[in-house]
């Protein structure tokens, strides 16, 4: 069975829709650790009561970027995962760290990819007028916000949307969006070519289209 180590920061609504797909679908896999960096993460009470192994590794008590990385790493390690899946993580990772990892090491991002990195995608999206905004799921590689895309989740904005109800709507891709890139790599069916993720067999469905409401 493969190993799954999911880092949050919060909600931990993406953690739970990637537990709950792992079971209902019976993947080869299973989320054997949570870490978080903030002790008040909602996504921890969950783990814990999914019977996972939590762990909180407070970003603020290192004394710098190197050494947060270092402890987290190790944290992992114990672990053993075959991935690593970033979900609401809100930390940048430093190169040593991303490198470590190539190739197993997952984000979920709000937007759609190059467009809107960082922080208050929806917002920007609505600003600038867009009428689809959505999600990413891609590798991480040191530059921020840019590694291969594994999948993208496509929703409208519609006129006269909030953030609120954009980031709402982008969030229930999401649920479907990354339990299903999560277990395509644990499957071993994603083959990395520069920037362009493949799929090893069948169609490549790399652009899900949500019509929620
Ligand atoms: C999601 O919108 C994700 O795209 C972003 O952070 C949010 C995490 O939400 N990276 P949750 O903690 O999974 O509920």
């Amino acid at each position: 069975m493969k190993r799954i180590v999911v880092l949050i920061s919060g909600r931990g609504s993406n953690l739970e829709a990637i537990v709950h797909a792992a079971s209902a679908e019976r993947w080869d896999a299973r989320v054997v650790a949570v870490l978080s960096n903030r002790a008040e993460a909602a996504g921890l009470a969950f783990a814990t009561a999914q019977g996972i192994t939590t762990q909180v590794l407070d970003h603020q008590a290192h004394a710098s970027r190197e050494a947060f990385d270092a402890t987290l790493a190790e944290a992992i390690d114990a672990h053993a995962p075959d991935l690593v899946v970033l979900a609401g993580f809100m930390r940048i990772l430093g190169e040593a760290f991303v490198r470590r990892y190539e190739g197993r090491l997952l984000n979920i991002h709000p937007s759609l990819l190059p467009a809107f990195t960082g922080l208050h995608t929806h917002r920007r999206a609505i600003e600038a007028g867009c009428r689809v905004a959505g999600a990413t799921v891609h590798f991480v590689t040191p530059a921020l916000d840019h590694g291969p895309i594994v999948a993208q989740a496509v929703v409208p904005v519609r006129d006269g949307d909030t953030p609120e109800a954009l980031s709402a709507r982008v969030l229930a891709a999401e649920h479907r969006l990354y339990p299903m890139a999560v277990r395509w790599a644990v499957d071993g069916r994603l083959r990395i070519e520069g920037q362009r993720v493949l799929q090893l067999d069948g169609a490549p469905q790399h652009l899900f289209h949500d019509e929620a409401p």
